[in-house]
Formats: structure tokens, C-alpha cells, sequence
């Protein structure tokens, strides 16, 4: 571990090759090295990071709290969330998909390969699998595909069959489509720019699925219209389900209790901390936003 003086990382942040002195942490903070953070449409890009491997121990669902560069070369305040996209242990390498929008991922887009990274992480509890479960339905949209990706690889190691149904405005914006075909999912892509993408249109394709039987669990992230759609199916056909929850953060640990929502426990209205007791919640508890 380096111990220099550092006007711009604590010493404690692992960088790649540094010795790690306390191998159980759950929780470290890291300096990656930007590989290469590439458009991958006109929207989204794609950064990939050399890390260290203890950073590598995150899973599908779980977040990093990114310390974004600035933009503009004035101060940005607090550490971003993000959803891992991908966790490559071969390559020693971390995968972020995002969409620059404000003055932290704007920054972050500028990042030129061989640039440090500084990441903190992984955070909070991804999503979990049921030994019972054979096939389950992803439903996304936007940059929650992001979130639900590693989904594909999580279900591919445990021998579980995938249907992704993802939901853009327009084929051009379409994500992940790449990650879930490389791992065998069946893709269902359905569009704004021609109305598929409709929730009673969505609505069909999903009650296709479960009289199939290809739906034991549903999976969401990204639209409050889908999470209601989801939520209601669970209900009618008895299926569990899952989703990640957005929500703004400061600390990303549990401490400040600013990303408090709403969830419906046994007919009781509870506070939940987004980063801490998530983001990935019981679907059914969820009430939306
Ligand atoms: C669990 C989780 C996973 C996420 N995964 C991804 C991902 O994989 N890819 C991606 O592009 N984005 C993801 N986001 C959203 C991402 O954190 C926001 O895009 C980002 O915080 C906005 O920062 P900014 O610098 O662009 O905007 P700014 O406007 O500069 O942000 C200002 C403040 O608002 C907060 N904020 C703004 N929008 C959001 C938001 N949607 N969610 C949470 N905080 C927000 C920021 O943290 C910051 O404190 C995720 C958010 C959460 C909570
Ligand atoms: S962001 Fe501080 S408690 Fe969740």
C-alpha cells in the first residue's frame, strides 16, 4: 500500500499492485486505471478500469460511489452511485455504463485511458438468485439496463435461462442488448418510436412468458411505469421479483440517511436506506415514485 501524502486520495485507497493489509474488508477504496471510456451511442459510454483485485469482489446489483473529476475544473461535491456493469476477474477489470449528465459524469466522460479513477466500494445488496428458480424476466429501461446487465452473467453461472425485455426510446439508444446475448438470454427489445415499448403491449409479452412457465422471478430497474406493470403480474401470478432503486446519495454507506424511501413491509409504511438496505428491495415492497 502506498503511504505518501496524497492531495488527492486518502492513503487507505488500494491501488493496483499495492499489498492488501486487510484482505476482509467488505468495503475499500480504490484507485483504478481508466483501460479506455469509449461512446457506446450517442448517450451512453462505457469505461472500463484496471483495478485492484480486491475491488473485484462485487457482484450484480451492488454499486461503487464514484469521486467524479470535474468538468469545468471547479469543485465536485460528493461521490456519484453507480451500478457495477461488469466485473471482469480474468482481466482484473471493473465496467461502468453511464449516461453524462450532470457536472460528476460529465467529468467522468472526459477520462482518458491511463487516467486514475478513484472508486469506493462495492456498496449496498445486488440481486440474489433462488436455487428453485429455472427462468426468470428481466425488464428494464434506459440506464437501468445498466444495472440489470451483470444480471445475465449472475444467471449464466447459475445455469438460469434469461428473457430480456429492454425498453429504449429508440433502437439507437438500445443497451446491454450485447451482454445478455453473449450470455444465451432470449432479447425482447421493444421501442417509443414504435409504440412496442406501450405497457399493455408490454404487459402481453410478459403474461406470454409466464404461461410458458419461463417466469419463476422478475427482475426490474429504470421506470416506475414498469415496476407498477411488474408489481401487479407478481401479485396476479404469485411471482417474486426484485428491483434496484435510484435514488440520490451522500455518504453511500448507511450513514446520513439521505436516501431514505418509502417501502410497504406487512401492511406497515417503512423508511428504507436506499444504499445501505439496497438498492436491490423485495419488489412488491416498493412504492415507486
Ligand atoms: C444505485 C444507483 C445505481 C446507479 N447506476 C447508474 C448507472 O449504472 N449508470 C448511470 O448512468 N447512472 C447510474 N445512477 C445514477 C447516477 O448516480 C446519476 O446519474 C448521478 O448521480 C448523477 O450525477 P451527475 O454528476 O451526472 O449529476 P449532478 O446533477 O451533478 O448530480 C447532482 C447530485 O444529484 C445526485 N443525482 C442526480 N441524479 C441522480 C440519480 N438519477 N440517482 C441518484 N443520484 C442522483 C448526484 O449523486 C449528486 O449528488 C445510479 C444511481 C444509483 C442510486
Ligand atoms: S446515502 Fe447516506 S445513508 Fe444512504
Amino acid at each position: 500500500m502506498s503511504f505518501e501524502p496524497s492531495d488527492k486520495y486518502t492513503n487507505s485507497a488500494l491501488r493496483i499492485g499495492d499489498t492488501d493489509t486487510y484482505p476482509q474488508r467488505l468495503v475499500g477504496e480504490f484507485v483504478g486505471t481508466v483501460v479506455s471510456n469509449e461512446w457506446v451511442n450517442r448517450e451512453y459510454k462505457h469505461v472500463i478500469l484496471k483495478v485492484h483485485p480486491h475491488a473485484l469482489r462485487a457482484y450484480a446489483g451492488q454499486m461503487f460511489h464514484l469521486l467524479c473529476p470535474s468538468p469545468d475544473g471547479a469543485e465536485v461535491w460528493m461521490r456519484r452511485p453507480m451500478s457495477v456493469y461488469r466485473v471482469d476477474k480474468t482481466a482484473g477489470r471493473i465496467e461502468f455504463l453511464y449516461k453524462p449528465e450532470g457536472r460528476g459524469t460529465r467529468g467522468m466522460a472526459k477520462l482518458e485511458p491511463g487516467s486514475e479513477f478513484n472508486i469506493a466500494g462495492p456498496l449496498g445488496h445486488g440481486f440474489k438468485l433462488e436455487p428453485n428458480w429455472k427462468n426468470i424476466v428481466v425488464l428494464g429501461r434506459g440506464v437501468g439496463l445498466a444495472t440489470l446487465a451483470p444480471l445475465s452473467q449472475l444467471a449464466a453461472d447459475h445455469g438460469v435461462g434469461v428473457t430480456a425485455i429492454l425498453s429504449a426510446r429508440n433502437p439507437d439508444v438500445l443497451m446491454s442488448k450485447e451482454m445478455f446475448e453473449e450470455l444465451g438470454a432470449q432479447i425482447i427489445a421493444v421501442f417509443d418510436s414504435d409504440n412496442t415499448s406501450a405497457v399493455e403491449n408490454v404487459e402481453r409479452i410478459v403474461e406470454g412468458l409466464v404461461a410458458e412457465g419461463k417466469a419463476d422471478a422478475f427482475f426490474t430497474c429504470g421506470s416506475n411505469r414498469l415496476l407498477k406493470l411488474m408489481q401487479r403480474l407478481g401479485k396476479k401470478h404469485n411471482i417474486p421479483g426484485q428491483v434496484a432503486m435510484e435514488q440520490i446519495m451522500v455518504c453511500g454507506f448507511g450513514a446520513c440517511y439521505v436516501c431514505m424511501r418509502t417501502f410497504e413491509v406487512d401492511g406497515k409504511r417503512v423508511l428504507k436506506r436506499v444504499c445501505r438496505d439496497g438498492p436491490v428491495f423485495n419488489m412488491q415492497e416498493a412504492v415507486g415514485w
